[in-house]
């Protein structure tokens, strides 16, 4: 229903606006929020250009200054902005520092909110859940703000998280995206895909890091396009690494480390057991399987000679595994 979605984006709107203006002129949003922001490196220009903004620490805040404002709770409770429960009322976000979500053309979607603490037990982050206007696995974070810097650099950055989006951004690499808290999906691909054939990927110093960029690899060669891999030191995400970075030496460090997915494959390998026979036999299949996702026989062929040369496997070999690989599959 249009008008439904309609007054949905109108009352994310309203929070979006809300809880800036606490960040930036209620005692507790400049005390509590603003100071988390400072501490992790944002400047001002940085906060509004993501117009990031702060919950208060209290039960209903947000709820009774959207109702004032003539917001209907049904609404407020579809976006989730508000939770209802045996007739009582109140807001999702507490004392917590939040990312709005846009859609690509700049619309408020829902927000992911940070706790300030480093509590293990609460969840560090708390996001709007799917809806009418949320649905996650066809939004990227960022994106509307990095569309034009996409397409003019004909690539885009994937990173993990917001506050990678923001630190990259505020660095001066304006080409970057993250799925924010689902694992990659083919329409999120596809979005980038609008803009850019050629996606580099950016994921954390860490196994769960390396595990979402391997995946990530797969979906995105089976979608047609390119894509890149470049890690980061152990215990680092690109946040960290771009926040202790000059300008120069992160671009440097982008280009160095970037590498195609062969490349990357065989250095996982090299760090574990370059010289274990059953291991290197698995991470060939890996490799093949892989590239057994292109959809243009060409590349498949250009990346089968270069999997021989670094594996020193012969061209032969391989291409019969592709064929075997093919035909199960199809
Ligand atoms: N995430 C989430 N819920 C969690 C943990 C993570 O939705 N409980 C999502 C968030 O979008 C987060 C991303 O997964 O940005 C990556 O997680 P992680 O690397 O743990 O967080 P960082 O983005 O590095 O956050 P920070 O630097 O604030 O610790
Ligand atoms: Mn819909
Ligand atoms: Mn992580
Ligand atoms: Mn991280
Ligand atoms: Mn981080």
């Amino acid at each position: 229903q249009a008008s439904e979605r309609e007054s949905m984006y109108l009352v994310s709107e309203y929070a979006q606006q809300y809880f800036s203006n606490i960040l930036h002129t209620h005692e507790q949003g400049k005390a509590i929020g603003l100071t988390y922001f400072k501490e992790r490196g944002f400047t001002p220009e940085t906060i509004k250009k993501f117009k990031l903004g702060y919950a208060l620490n209290e039960w209903e805040a947000f709820t009774k200054s959207a109702l004032e404002k003539g917001y209907k709770l049904d609404y407020l409770n579809k976006t989730g902005l508000t939770i209802v429960k045996e007739n009582k009322q109140f807001d999702r976000f507490k004392g917590r520092v939040l990312f709005p979500i846009h859609s690509m053309s700049g619309r408020v979607l829902g927000f992911g909110g940070r706790i300030l603490t480093n509590d293990k037990k609460a969840a560090k982050y708390l996001n709007s859940p799917e809806s009418e206007i949320y649905h996650k696995s066809k939004v990227l974070y960022g994106l509307y703000q990095a569309k034009k810097a996409i397409a003019k650099e004909d690539n885009c950055f994937l990173v993990e998280g917001y506050t990678d989006v923001i630190q990259l951004h505020q660095a001066g690499i304006e080409n970057v995206v993250s799925s924010s808290g689902t694992a990659l999906t083919p329409g999120q691909i596809r979005l980038i895909n609008r803009l850019t054939n050629n996606i580099t990927v950016l994921f954390d110093g860490d196994a769960a890091g390396l595990r979402a960029s391997l995946r990530g690899v797969d979906l995105i060669l089976e979608q047609g396009m390119n894509v890149r891999v470049c890690s980061f030191p152990e215990g680092e995400d690109p946040d960290s690494f771009a926040k202790r970075t000059p300008y120069e030496e992160l671009v440097l460090y982008l280009e160095e480390n970037a590498k195609d997915f062969i490349s990357f494959k065989a250095d996982i390998l090299t760090q574990e057991s370059a010289s274990d026979p059953i291991k290197k036999a698995e991470v060939v299949r890996d490799m093949v399987t892989s590239i057994s996702k292109i959809p243009d026989t060409i590349k498949q062929e250009l990346y089968i000679k270069e999997c021989s040369r670094i594996m020193n496997i012969s061209e032969e070999v391989l291409f019969a595994t592709l064929a075997q690989l093919t035909n199960t599959e199809s």
